[in-house]
Parts: structure tokens; sequence; C-alpha cells
């Protein structure tokens, strides 16, 4: 199946139902979790690279996810998260990638729109399709760090106009979620009612940014595995699938597997003094990962659509 675009994958999702996971990956090792969860559950997948992984990754990491992506018996697509500029979103479109995001939320209005547009041109002359955000979420991006106080949630007004003027394909909107391992005091607020106005007026995708679910077990085990994290809540199952049904079609999923990742090598590190093969420390991580990834395509619905 292989390498498609974003919104091949998700007009299918907005259309079908169901909400694809786009996973952050920085290495090898994340890459294989989800390509190897995704092939497993039989679901499309969105493979993310933030401004930050290309960084880290370098072109490497992208001939990566092309091979294991391009290769997959599932639809991926490789994204470009949070691009922070015309600049940035052409090179992730030279490197090979099929989606990228241009977020010029913090920018006003009609410069996030004449941005995106640019974004857009380009991106459709070589068959690139592209996310964009209106709306403000809370915690800490790749390039702006927002208080929960300066969070803006989307205006679908504003919403409608931003779409039909910049020609985005699909568009992240802020609800109530955040970025990171905490959210809020006590179950975060998701504003349902917005998130159905705003669909009701975008026949677009909608995107979910910041939908981790913390999961108070991986918390725990991380914590007594020795590391160190204060309060931490994330986003409930239950309001990621009523999302779903009410127009969200990609959700955004990064410090899940941090945390997978994280905790399975120091519980591995803390039970072995005397391992130092980097397989036998990375494999079991590899594993959760996995597990995890499989688990949200459960809850998302896009299991068994590929
Ligand atoms: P989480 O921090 O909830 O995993 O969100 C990640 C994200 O939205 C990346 O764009």
């Amino acid at each position: 199946m292989g390498l498609v675009t974003g919104l091949e994958i998700l007009a299918a999702a907005r259309a079908g139902g169901y909400g694809v996971g786009a996973f952050n990956t920085n290495d090898l090792e994340i890459t294989q979790a989800i390509i190897e969860a995704a092939e497993e559950a039989r679901s499309p997948v969105m493979l993310a690279l933030s401004e930050g992984a290309l960084k880290f990754g370098g072109p490497a990491l992208v001939e990566i996810c092309k091979y294991l992506g391009g290769g997959a018996k599932v639809p991926v697509a490789i994204h470009l998260d949070h691009g922070s500029s015309f600049a940035s979103c052409m090179r992730a479109i030279r490197l090979g990638f099929t989606s990228v995001m241009i977020d010029m939320s913090h920018a006003d209005e009609a410069t996030n729109v004449a941005e995106t547009k640019r974004v857009v041109e380009a991106a459709h002359a070589v068959g690139v399709t592209v996310e964009a955000e209106i709306g403000r979420l809370g915690g800490i991006e790749e390039h702006v760090n927002v208080s929960a106080e300066d969070a803006t949630l989307t205006n679908p007004v504003e919403a409608e106009r931003f779409m039909s003027e910049s020609g985005a394909d699909y568009l992240a909107v802020a609800i109530g979620t955040s970025h990171g391992a905490f959210k809020g005091k006590g179950r975060p607020f998701i504003d349902h009612a917005r998130l159905r106005a705003i669909a009701a007026v975008l026949p677009q995708p909608l995107v979910m940014h910041g939908a981790s679910g913390v999961p108070t077990a991986l918390v725990e085990r991380f914590r007594a595995a020795g590391g160190v994290m204060g309060d931490a809540i994330g986003i409930h199952e239950d309001d990621v699938r009523q999302a779903v049904t009410e127009g969200i079609a990609k959700i955004n999923t990064d410090t899940d597997l941090r945390l997978a990742l994280t905790t399975r090598v120091r519980e591995v590190l803390a039970s072995k003094l005397e391992e130092f093969d980097p397989r036998k420390i990375l494999g079991p991580a590899r594993d959760e990962m996995k597990r995890v990834v499989a688990e949200r395509m459960h809850v998302f619905g896009s299991a068994g659509k590929a």
C-alpha cells in the first residue's frame, strides 16, 4: 500500500466516521513500533515529524520513515508536525513528506491566511496536502509556549472563513486539549458543542492536537521506576471517541509514546543492572510503544479500516 497523502487517509476517515492517529517519531524504534502496530491492527496511520525531530534525526530519519512507511501493507502518510514557516514546509516536501502542517496559529488571522495559502499553493502543485490551525492550544509546542490563560478556543465563524480563504485541506482546532503530560486540573473539559458547531460548517477533516491519554498505569510505572513527574492527566478516552463522532479525523499523539519508551527503558535498566546491549533495552521499549499505539488505534476506530 505504502505512502499516500494525508488527505487521502483523512478524507476516508471523516467520511467513515473514524479517527486516524498521527504518532510522533524521532527514531528507528518509534517508527518501527508505529508501523508494526498499524499493520497488525490493519489501520491507516500518519508518521508525524516535528522540526525538532528533523533536527534530531536529520534526513536519515525521513529515509527510515519512507522505507518503513513505503513498504507497509497499510496506507501511511509522512507528515510535518507544526511547520513554522513556508521554508520549513518546502524543505519537508523536498525530503519526501506527503503532508505538511503550517502552524501560523500564533499570528493574526490575515497573516495566518496569507502564509497558509502560500504553502497550500506550493504543496498542491506537487501533490502534497496541508494542515493549518486556527485558535491556540495551551502547552509547550515546538516553537511556542502557550500558557493556559493564553489558550484561545477556535471560533466556528472564523474557522469557516479561514478554510475558504486559505484552501487548507484539514484543520487543527482548539477545543480544550493541550500538549504535554499535564492537560488540566482534573479531567480536561472538551468543548464538544464548539466542535459540533465547527464540523457543521466545515466538511474538511478536523484535527485534534494534544490528544494523549497519559494513562495512569503508565505514569505510575514511570514513577515506580524512579522517574519524577508532577501532576499528570490526559484526555479521557470517551472524549476522544465522542470527538471522532463529531468530526475529528486526525488525532495527534506524542506524549503517550514518550512515556511508554522512557518507562520501559527505566524498568529494564533498573531490573537488569548488568545489561548494556542496546537491543535488549530498546527492544522492550519498542514493544511497549507498539502496545500503546495499537490500543489507541482501537479507541480511534481506525483498526480494521485498512
Ligand atoms: P500530546 O502531547 O497530547 O501527545 O500531543 C501531541 C501533539 O499534538 C503533537 O502535535
